[in-house]
Formats: C-alpha cells, sequence, structure tokens
C-alpha cells in the first residue's frame, strides 16, 4: 500500500500549481562540492543540480564548510562576511560565540559557492568528515549559516535546501531559536535524504535507550556532551517543510522497516510531504565522444572504438589483452551497502567456471580490500585490482569493462551505474533504490532492456545474474543492441532540475495557503 501511496503523491506534485512561478532564490547547504572538497556521489550532485536549476532560471547557490584541504592558491577566495558571531548556547564558563567567516568562490561553469570559515573546526582539519567533535563542527556549519544568511545584505534565499545529517539540524533552529526572525521566517526548507544510513556520528543500530532522541527536544549546547548523542537526521525529517530523497524507489523503500533505519515509523507519519526524484549526471562532463580522459572516444556507433578502450583497460591493469573475454568492473565504495559480501559469496565459484576477467577499484573497508588482494593472487591472470580512490580509473572501466557491477544492499541513488550506461558499460545490478529505477532488466524473448537485475540480496541470486549476463554476452549483435540502448539513455539533470523546481514551488505555495488558512489535501498542517 505505502508503494502507491508515495507515487501518487510524486505524481500529484508534478502537475502544475497555480501560483504564477517567478525565479527562486535557493540556497543549498552541504558538506561536499566537486571540484574544491569531494568524498563521494554527493558532491558531484551539488555541483551539477545547482547549475540545472540555474538553467531553469533560478538563482542557486551552495555553502560549504571551508575545510584545510580547500586550496586558496587554486581558488582565490573573496571575503564577503567578517566576524560572524555565532551562538553557541554555552552555559557558563565556555564560549558564548564562535567567530566565523565567509568567504566565496565561483568556477567559470560552476554555481556560486560560499565558504564558512572557522580556524579551529575547518581550518585546522584537512579533511571533511571523520574527527571525533563531527557533531560540533556541523552544528556550527548549521547555525553558521543561518546567522550568515541573516547578516548577508546582499542576497537573501527563499528556499534553503539542506543534504545529509550534517546540514539537518537547520530546519530545527529556524522553526524554534529563530522562530522571531522575520528573514528566517521567509525561508522554506527542503531536506534531501542523501543515505538515511547515516544519521549521526553514533552508530544508531545500537544505541540505549538512554541516549534515544526522539528529535523534538531543544539543540544542545555546542559544548555539552548531548551534541554527540542527537539524532539529526530524525530532526531534519521532523522539521523540513519537505523532505525528499534520491529516487522514487528508495523514497518507498524506506517506509519499511527493512530499509528505513529506524525511521521508518516516523518517515510514515510525515509520508505527506516526502518525495523521490532521482539524481542525473552531466551529459556534457560524462560524454565518450569527448571525454579527455579516454584512450580513444567513441560513441554508439563506432562500437569498435570501445573496444580499443577495452583492450588498453587490460594493458593498464596487466590482464591478458583480449577482447573477447568479458570484462566486469567493479568501481565504488568499498563497503557494505555496495553488495560486497555477496561479491566474495560468490566470485571465486564464478571465474572457476568462467573465462572472464573482473577488474577491481575502491577504497575502503579493510576486510574487502584484503579480500580481494588475495583474490587477485588467487586468480592472477583473470583478476586485477586498484584499492585507492582514483579519479581516471572509473572513466577507464567505463569505456573498457563490458558488465559493470553495483549489486547493492541498499541504494539510494547510485550514479556510478547511470556513468557506466552513457560510456556502455552493462549495468548489473540489484532492483533497489535509483538502480531499480535506471536499469531495465535484459529480456531475451523481447530483446529489450538495459541490462542484468536480481531481486534478492542473495549470493544465489546475484551468481544467476551474472550467468545470464555472461550467456548473453556470447551473442554479438544482441550485446551491441544492449550497449547501445544504455548509451542512449537520458539521465541527464535537466528532468531531475525540474521536479526539484516544482518542489520548490510546491513548498512555496503550500506555505502560502497555510498562512491563507487553506492548505492542501496533500500536506496537511501538522506535517508542515
Ligand atoms: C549517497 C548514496 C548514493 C547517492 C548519493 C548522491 O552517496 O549512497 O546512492 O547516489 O548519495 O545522492
Amino acid at each position: 500500500m505505502a508503494k502507491l501511496f508515495i507515487s501518487d503523491v510524486v505524481k500529484d506534485f508534478i502537475t502544475p500549481i497555480s501560483t504564477p512561478r517567478r525565479p527562486l532564490k535557493i540556497l543549498m547547504v552541504g558538506t561536499e562540492i566537486t571540484p574544491y572538497a569531494q568524498v563521494g556521489g554527493i558532491g558531484r550532485v551539488l555541483y551539477f543540480l545547482p547549475q540545472a536549476l540555474n538553467r531553469l532560471g533560478h538563482d542557486v547557490r551552495i555553502i560549504i564548510p571551508k575545510y584545510g584541504k580547500i586550496d586558496e592558491n587554486k581558488y582565490p577566495l573573496e571575503m564577503v562576511a567578517e566576524g560572524i558571531q555565532v551562538p553557541t548556547d554555552a552555559e557558563d564558563g565556555k564560549e558564548k560565540y564562535l567567530i566565523c567567516n565567509v568567504k566565496t568562490h565561483k568556477l567559470p561553469d560552476g554555481p556560486r559557492v560560499y565558504f564558512l570559515e572557522n580556524m579551529e573546526y575547518y581550518e585546522k582539519r584537512a579533511n571533511e568528515y571523520g574527527y571525533a567533535d563531527d557533531p560540533v563542527r556541523f552544528a556550527l556549519f548549521c547555525r553558521g549559516t543561518l546567522e550568515f544568511i541573516r547578516k548577508y545584505e546582499q542576497w537573501k534565499p527563499n528556499i534553503i535546501h539542506c543534504n545529509d545529517w550534517q546540514t539537518a539540524l537547520i530546519p530545527q533552529y529556524i522553526k524554534t531559536t529563530y522562530k522571531n526572525d522575520p528573514t528566517l521566517q521567509s525561508c522554506h526548507t527542503v531536506y534531501t535524504i542523501h543515505n538515511l544510513y547515516y544519521q549521526g556520528t553514533f552508530d544508531h543500530r545500537f544505541i540505549s535507550e538512554l541516549d534515544y532522541d526522539d528529535g523534538r527536544s531543544e539543540i544542545p549546547s555546542f559544548f555539552s556532551d548531548r551534541i554527540h548523542k542527537i539524532n539529526s537526521m530524525r530532526r531534519g525529517i521532523l522539521y523540513a517543510d519537505i523532505v525528499n530523497t534520491v529516487s522514487e524507489t528508495y523514497a518507498r523503500e524506506i517506509l519499511t522497516s527493512n530499509y528505513g533505519e529506524g525511521m521508518d515509523g516516523l518517515l510514515r507519519e510525515v509520508r505527506t510531504k516526502l518525495f523521490g526524484i532521482i539524481n542525473g549526471i552531466d551529459y556534457e562532463e560524462f560524454n565518450p565522444a569527448t571525454d579527455k580522459i579516454l584512450y580513444k572516444n567513441y560513441s554508439a556507433s563506432s562500437l569498435e572504438t570501445r573496444d580499443e578502450n577495452k583492450a588498453e583497460l587490460q594493458r593498464e591493469f596487466n590482464l591478458p589483452i583480449n577482447v573477447k573475454v568479458p570484462v566486469f568492473g567493479i568501481s565504488s565504495r568499498l563497503d557494505e551497502q555496495k553488495g560486497i559480501d555477496l561479491v566474495m559469496e560468490t566470485v571465486d565459484y564464478f571465474l572457476n567456471e568462467f573465462d572472464a576477467q573482473l577488474i577491481i577499484n575502491g577504497g575502503g573497508d579493510g576486510r574487502y580490500l584484503s579480500y580481494f588482494q588475495d583474490l587477485e593472487k588467487k586468480h592472477p591472470k583473470k583478476v586485477a585490482t586498484n584499492l585507492n580512490y582514483n579519479y581516471t580509473i572509473p572513466r577507464h572501466i567505463f569505456s573498457g569493462a563490458d558488465i559493470f557491477l553495483m549489486p547493492s544492499k541498499f541504494e539510494p541513488c547510485g550514479i556510478a551505474q547511470m556513468e557506466a550506461m552513457r560510456y556502455g558499460s552493462v549495468p548489473l545490478v540489484r532492483a533497489t533504490g535509483g538502480l531499480a529505477d535506471s536499469v531495465i532488466d535484459f529480456d531475451p524473448e523481447t530483446n529489450n532492456g538495459t541490462g542484468f537485475v536480481f531481486q534478492k540480496y542473495e549470493g544465489m541470486a546475484f551468481f544467476a545474474a551474472l550467468v545470464r549476463a555472461m550467456e548473453t554476452y556470447r551473442y554479438k549483435k544482441i550485446w551491441q543492441g544492449i550497449v547501445r540502448r544504455c548509451m542512449k539513455q537520458d539521465f541527464s539533470w535537466g528532468e531531475s532540475a525540474k521536479r526539484y523546481s516544482d518542489l520548490y514551488y510546491r513548498v512555496v505555495e503550500l506555505k502560502r495557503q497555510r498562512r491563507s488558512g487553506r492548505t492542501h489535501p496533500n500536506l496537511s498542517e501538522e506535517t508542515l
């Protein structure tokens, strides 16, 4: 039933609404943006989505903390707000304010980026995440962003668009601490869940009853112990005007206990304000016909040239060069979410039975890294690894591997499968989240489909899909048909940006209706 309900909501909000549409000013609040600071897919989303929205006429800007790694020589930043006093809500004896500056930069093709600067919490730390005081660092980021908006006269957003738990205190601050502030009361909040698994720095699956955070209490002082235990994700879901996640299927899945990470009850309660919008990829940046990172450029009508990239990939990884042997590729964070356990359960049997090669790229969990190192030793002519994050290798894999593996346990959206398709690497995925929404299972009867999809999170189900891919690969014409269909899919940001735009207008409209005493049937008063 949940399934039907959410898709009904999604269908409803894309129908045009009556308010005349003026361009909006939107401030995206995030923790990463390529190329300044990027760890995962979210950094790409926060770079490309604002640009697609700007093309629709909006004025979208983004704010992130100014981490130590952001190179001011490479990106000359301009100071726009100095000496902002950010209240810490500290009890006696502690600092009452932390001081932040805001600097800005814009790349010719990128969105305008603001950087919140603080020596102690960002400048002295090279990286985005992974510090014991991350809850304080990101609470400061939320409140510092709001103080910046209040202070900065040149530009005031209509919408504040938060992303993941690190930015999720903003809606609560606005609705409580700043409830009498006219600037912030005129802002609407959208909260995007990129990954429900991460709710704070603690492991939410093993929290004692004493430490349970129902999300409604006051946001603690930055210097109290409690700030480390609050569930920011829950607070974002509770207080944001609208919540969305990065695919329709994931939006439905998280209403169930299997995927809800303990949040499914709350999400079911607020589901009238929950939406799903799939991410896109940038079709200019990811274009096999022009991409400089590739060995040779090609398109759907010159697949022979793609074979040259395949041979080059085999050479790069010291595997026997033979374009007839199917090459399977993995390029991702190596962690449980990505379904690496299924690979470990099955791949040895597979390599013993079939003439295939497997290339693995990505960093992550030590137990996976050592497994793949051992596998490489065991099958030196079939397996090759590069177990570090790398900028160019993923694209060499997309342009050279025949089959791209993403057997994820859960996947809010997943971007690599779309990038792989763009380069003609056929995805083999589990039907979950954005993978289910972007890959069509190949049907030999109708000769239709763009990949190989399996349902259950089980080794045998994955193994069956591997065998299906292997068998289909033997029929060159059929295979090339799948490759061409993959390359012709359209996952560009344009459509997703239109849907975000609708979402922003919807929240503006709903708040207007609320103020004038009318509410929309799909978004009741108590969810706003
Ligand atoms: C997270 C999710 C991934 C999604 C990305 C961008 O990294 O795990 O599925 O594609 O965020 O939204």
